[in-house]
């Protein structure tokens, strides 16, 4: 395993990302709706720097073998009329942010957004208009900082990348 981005670069980048978001969202309230479990890390970090008010939702997504999506979590009274902020740790095919823009924008929030700590390549990215990204990765196993393989390694405060897994 080696390390893809340090500790710093990662404190660095979300300094920079709370810094835009604070001045978007001036003077407004925010829901911080984070995508178990890979995103928690990442979205405290974040919420420590941001400067208006936000509260704190999570969701869970499932998807079975025809690759239905499933949220396990009733989000109605969370998301309409709020301004809300998808809180992501990476965006590999999409599939999971493409399903939960859908399902969120028939919820009617005022405003729906997304930050992803990291993106690998995929033309999905330019469809969902992604508002924050952390960093751009080439295409390989990421883990650390919220992420895991396995179940472990979330802890680690840096992103780490392995070739085989
Ligand atoms: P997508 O639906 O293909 O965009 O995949 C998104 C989800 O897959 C992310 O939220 C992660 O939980 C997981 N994922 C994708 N790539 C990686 C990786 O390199 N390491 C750890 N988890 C990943
Ligand atoms: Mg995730």
């Amino acid at each position: 395993m080696n390390v893809l981005i340090n500790e710093a670069r990662i404190e660095k980048r979300v300094n920079e990302l709370a810094k835009e978001i604070n001045s978007d969202y001036e003077g407004e309230e925010l829901v911080l709706l984070g995508v178990l479990k890979g995103s928690v890390v990442f979205l405290v970090d974040l919420a420590k720097k941001l400067k208006i008010d936000v509260s704190f939702e999570f969701v869970d997504i499932e998807f079975d073998e025809e690759n239905n999506g499933k949220v396990s979590k009733d989000l109605k009274s969370v998301v309409e009329g709020k301004n809300v902020l998808i809180v992501e740790d990476i965006i590999d095919t999409g599939k999971t942010i493409t399903f939960l823009k859908q399902h969120l924008e028939n919820l009617e929030p005022k405003s729906l957004e997304i930050a992803t700590l990291l993106a690998k390549p995929s033309r999905k990215i330019e469809e969902l208009n992604v508002k924050y990204i952390g960093f751009g990765i080439h295409d390989q196993f990421v883990l650390g900082y919220g992420m895991d393989y396995k179940q472990l390694y979330r802890n680690l405060p840096y992103v780490g990348s392995i070739e085989e897994f």
